[in-house]
């Protein structure tokens, strides 16, 4: 693997310890992961064995305890909530489990909404033409208009895709985002996680329950009780 300076994501040590009622509960426990810019890693380890936990470090949203979190060359705990927010905006983007789109808003708003907070100085029209962009490359450029009502849970995950990726971040987080699709369709949603992220040189991280998607990555972790451990297959 390359130089540490060239790696999206450098976590290395991290305990990430809560206080619940008052006694410490540890959720990870010495973790440490290494992505370098445009690999596709996920990871994978049953439910409660920290992996949403992991990704909110990742995210900046929750602060690990100890050891550092160093995500495009800037280390996490060191930056206060404005910085935070910045760097989410112009480094990341999350796919959740639920889709999370808006439901007043057309695909075309919901992700021309997400590119003004990523781009606020683009004008309005510029704005409609890489939201269209971005549904297009996901396969939705005949349904700008649908509401999330009038689309399927492949569609509207694949909204939540362009909306991840308009900004073109250099690194995509994606937590369960085939948990609420039948296994055919997160199939499906997967392969175009991973084909557009290799397109744009995208880092991906994702956490998924099925062995059978994660081993499209090009590495996979496994997550059992708050320790992540490399699983090495034969080549
Ligand atoms: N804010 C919190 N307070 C107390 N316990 C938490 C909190 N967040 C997560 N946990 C606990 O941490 C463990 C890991 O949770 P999580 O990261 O969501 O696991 P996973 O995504 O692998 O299912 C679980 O036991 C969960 O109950
Ligand atoms: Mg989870």
């Amino acid at each position: 693997m390359a130089g540490s300076e060239a790696l999206i994501v450098d976590a290395k040590n991290i305990d990430y310890t809560l206080d619940v009622a008052g006694r410490p509960l540890t959720i990870l426990r010495n973790v440490s992961l290494q992505v370098a810019p445009a690999e596709v890693v996920a990871i994978v380890g049953p439910s409660g064995s920290g992996k949403t936990s992991m990704l909110m470090l990742l995210a900046g949203l929750e602060k690990a305890t100890g050891g550092a979190v160093v995500v495009n060359g800037r280390d996490l705990g060191k930056m206060n909530e404005d910085e935070l927010a910045r760097f989410r905006r112009h480094t990341l983007g999350i796919v959740f489990q639920s889709f999370h789109l808006i439901p007043s808003l057309t695909a075309l708003d919901n992700v021309g909404l997400a590119t003004e907070i990523a781009e606020p100085k683009l004008g309005m029209a510029e704005i409609r033409t890489k939201a269209a962009a971005a549904l297009a490359a996901v396969g939705l450029g005949d349904r700008l208009d649908h509401r999330p009502s009038a689309m399927s849970g492949g569609e509207q995950q694949r909204v939540g895709l362009a909306r991840a990726t308009v900004a073109n971040p250099p690194l995509l987080l994606a937590d369960e985002p085939t948990g609420n699709l039948d296994q055919k369709t997160g199939a499906v949603v997967v392969d175009l996680m991973f084909d557009l992220a290799r397109r744009n040189r995208t880092a991906v991280v994702l956490i998924t329950h099925d062995p059978a998607l994660a081993a499209k990555a090009d590495r996979v972790y496994t997550m059992t009780a708050g320790e992540l451990t490399e699983t090495t297959h034969s080549v």
